[in-house]
């Protein structure tokens, strides 16, 4: 990724930027020339992904009372601004029949998914974008638009996040746009468990013939970031290689499968 997309000298926050799709939007940002700070609860791979981008980071689990303060704060210090705010850590637990599920467990996630959000998108209004302007994109998924198995906690939170994201976007005009991206079935560890076991039957099913990897997300979020999406608030983009549409796709062979 080469352009800057007129992200040159601002200055970037990114939750969840130590790996996966957050590591791969950081760097994305990085690369487009903007300042990086990023958090995670793993303090080695804080002190890593920080150093790799040449910004800052900060440890800790953004569902901590303090922790999207001091998050915003560390950058606002470093970096005397703070321009595109990304929303991307989440939690996918408690996993399974939402009968089964832990309620403490449950308030966890939306925590982590929906409360910690706002949390940020508060501390980086009061702290910069409220007198200066800014970008945020929230990380959902493509599977908030529908139920499935064993994901009930995390879509019902993914859902309450896309309408969080969609209100702050109607509240934070003109000066801040909000968006958020969709993603589909991505190669990240959260989602490991789904794509590890299925990847082939899942790739031929979907008519872009491949699940996603963290760069195509990323390169989704750069562009709402950027002022290239500047009458663009509100808006969810799906990632998700055609999987909300691969119902119309025709059956097709088994690889190596032939006539007769
Ligand atoms: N992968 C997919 O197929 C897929 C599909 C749709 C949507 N998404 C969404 O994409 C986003 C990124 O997921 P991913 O797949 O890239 O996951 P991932 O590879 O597991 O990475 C998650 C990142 O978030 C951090 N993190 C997790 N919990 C945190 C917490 N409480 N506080 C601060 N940081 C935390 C992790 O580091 P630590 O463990 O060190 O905290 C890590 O840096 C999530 O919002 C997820 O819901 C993913």
């Amino acid at each position: 990724m080469t352009s800057s997309y007129g992200l040159r000298g601002r200055a970037a926050l990114v939750t969840g930027g130590t790996r996966g799709i957050g590591w791969a939007v950081a760097r994305a940002l990085r690369d487009a020339g903007a300042r990086v700070c990023v958090s995670a609860r793993d303090p080695d791979e804080v002190r890593r992904a920080g150093a790799e981008l040449g910004g800052v980071g900060l440890a800790g689990s953004v569902a901590d009372p303090g922790h999207p303060e001091a998050l915003t704060d560390l950058c606002l210090r470093s970096f005397g601004r703070l321009d595109v705010l990304v929303n991307n850590a989440a939690t996918n637990q408690p996993y399974g029949p939402l009968m089964d599920a832990d309620p403490d467990v449950w308030r966890e996630a939306f925590a982590v998914n929906v409360e910690a959000p706002l949390r940020l998108v508060q501390c980086a209004w009061h702290g910069w974008m409220r007198e200066h302007g800014g970008a945020v994109v929230t990380v959902c998924t493509e599977g908030a638009g529908h139920v499935g198995p064993g994901v009930g906690a995390y879509g019902t939170s993914k859902a309450a996040l896309l309408h969080l994201t969609q209100q702050l976007a109607g509240e934070l005009g003109p000066g801040v746009r909000v968006n958020s991206v969709s993603p589909g079935l991505v190669r990240t560890e959260m989602a490991r468990f789904v794509w590890e076991p299925g990847e082939r039957d899942i790739a031929r099913e979907l008519p872009l013939e491949r699940i996603g990897e963290p760069q195509d997300v990323a390169r989704a979020v750069l562009w709402l970031c950027s002022d290239e999406a500047r009458w663009i608030t509100g808006a969810d983009l799906l990632v998700d290689g055609g999987t909300r549409v691969r119902a119309a796709r025709a059956a097709r062979p088994e690889p190596g499968a032939g006539p007769g």
